[in-house]
């Protein structure tokens, strides 16, 4: 199989990614060769005028929160309590929370989002479901299911011994799955006991898992955090073990220099999720503050809060709120970088979001209606990767490519 136009190519020393034209063949799934600086009008996918990006990584949304996408205006803990837990009272259905995860999967492929790192619902059922259809639509990453013992509704609150037998079998049953495994995933401080926490840390330590949670979203929150625990959020965390460097802890908010210090010595990840933190009114993460202290950071949509699909939209809003806030502490280059490579390896997938020789070809293909892409010149090519993003459109999706390695399925969308 031929691919072939201009490439989205990443710079790993610098963490950026480039634009170069290229030809790309595929066997078997993989990258096995590219021909730079050419692009060929006979190839199978792509040609003259196409963008070949690689597929997109989410690293922070909510499966069971795509029906609620735009419930506006209530601030983060009236609208997980008007908005948000209904919603997720509804996947005791295990049907209705296949249905929903389909069409959510279905919605990602076409913006061009191969690899999640996503939020169930307490469901056992509804998440092993969940699990199962992200992996049969071919996508890749972390699925967990939300742990929550206490100050939530009782539909969605369960005793700790049966939540940590659930999460342990489903890390067990998703162990030798090299594309889908299981993320131990307590909801956030408010909502769980510190014994809770303690025990899913150590579910995490002995598979080696993922844990995501959220951190210093809402000010109102933060307080609830201190006065539940009698410490700060990050403490809360650090004493139960789960801040890791395989730790994404959603927004990060509202954080000082020491809780960034802490952060940054257990070398865990802000999911930074700017279009939800603008749609909650919650604040505006600092990326300087968390650069200065060495915190790195992934990009997620945070689907409900957030209401954009598209990795390049949040990555827009992400450069937007950097401008506002951390004097244009991102820019356009780096975070193409965070939502394709950067992005799959902070999930656990580094070969999976790279145009590159021997790595899966997740493409996706586009076809820009901008004037550069149309008419090719020579001009000088820096601003190229800001006027992407800034001119970004959904219709310009042609295809999204998975493969599945050694299944050797090869999957088109
Ligand atoms: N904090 C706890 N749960 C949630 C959630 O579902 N969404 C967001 N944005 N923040 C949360
Ligand atoms: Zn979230």
């Amino acid at each position: 199989m031929i691919v072939s136009g201009v490439l989205l190519v990443a710079d790993d020393d610098n963490q950026r990614c480039t634009l170069r034209n290229g030809t790309l063949k595929v066997s078997e799934g993989i990258i096995t060769e590219i021909h730079w600086d050419e692009v060929t009008p006979s190839a199978d996918f792509g040609g003259p005028g196409c963008l070949i990006t690689p597929g997109m990584i989410d690293a922070h949304l909510h499966l069971p929160q795509f029906p609620i996408i735009g419930a506006f205006g209530l601030p983060l803990l009236d609208w997980l309590r008007q908005h948000t837990f209904p919603a997720e009272m509804k996947w005791h259905d295990v049907d209705y929370a296949r249905g929903v995860t389909q069409a959510a999967v279905e919605d990602l492929l076409r913006v061009g989002t191969v690899g999640i790192a996503a939020y169930a619902t307490v469901h056992h059922e509804g998440t092993k479901a969940a699990m199962q259809v992200v992996d049969q639509a071919g996508m890749f990453g972390v699925v967990g299911q939300v742990l929550m013992d206490q100050n939530g509704p009782a539909g969605l609150l369960r005793e700790i011994g049966s939540l940590i037998d659930n999460a342990s079998s489903l890390c067990q049953d998703f162990e030798a799955n090299d594309f889908v495994r299981h993320a131990i995933t307590p909801r956030f401080a408010i909502t769980c006991s510190m014994e809770l926490m303690q025990q899913a840390a150590k579910i995490a330590k002995s598979f080696n898992s993922h844990v995501q949670t959220h951190l210093s979203e809402n000010t109102d929150e933060c307080k609830e955090v201190e006065r539940l625990f009698g410490m700060t959020y990050v403490d809360v965390y650090d004493q139960a073990g789960l801040l890791g460097p395989r730790s994404l802890l959603g927004h990060g908010i509202h954080l000082d220099g020491k809780d960034c210090q802490r952060l940054s010595e257990r070398s865990s990840i802000i999911a930074h999720c700017p279009t939800a933190n603008r749609f909650l009114n919650s604040g505006s993460m600092n990326a300087a503050t968390l650069h200065q202290h060495q915190v790195s950071i992934a990009l997620g949509s945070d689907i409900g809060a957030g209401y954009e699909r598209s990795m390049v939209r949040v990555a827009r809003e992400a450069v937007l709120n950097a401008m506002q806030v951390a004097g244009g502490a991102l820019s356009c280059d780096q975070m193409w970088y965070h939502i394709t490579a950067g992005n799959a390896a902070k999930i656990g997938h580094p070969h999976c979001a790279r145009i590159a020789e021997s790595c899966p070809a997740n493409l996706v293909i586009w076809q820009p209606s901008i004037e550069w892409m149309i008419h090719p010149t020579n001009e000088p090519t820096d601003r190229r990767l800001d006027t992407l993003m800034f001119n970004w459109d959904d219709r310009w999706w042609r295809r999204t490519l998975l493969q599945r390695g050694s299944k050797n399925q090869v999957t088109f969308i």
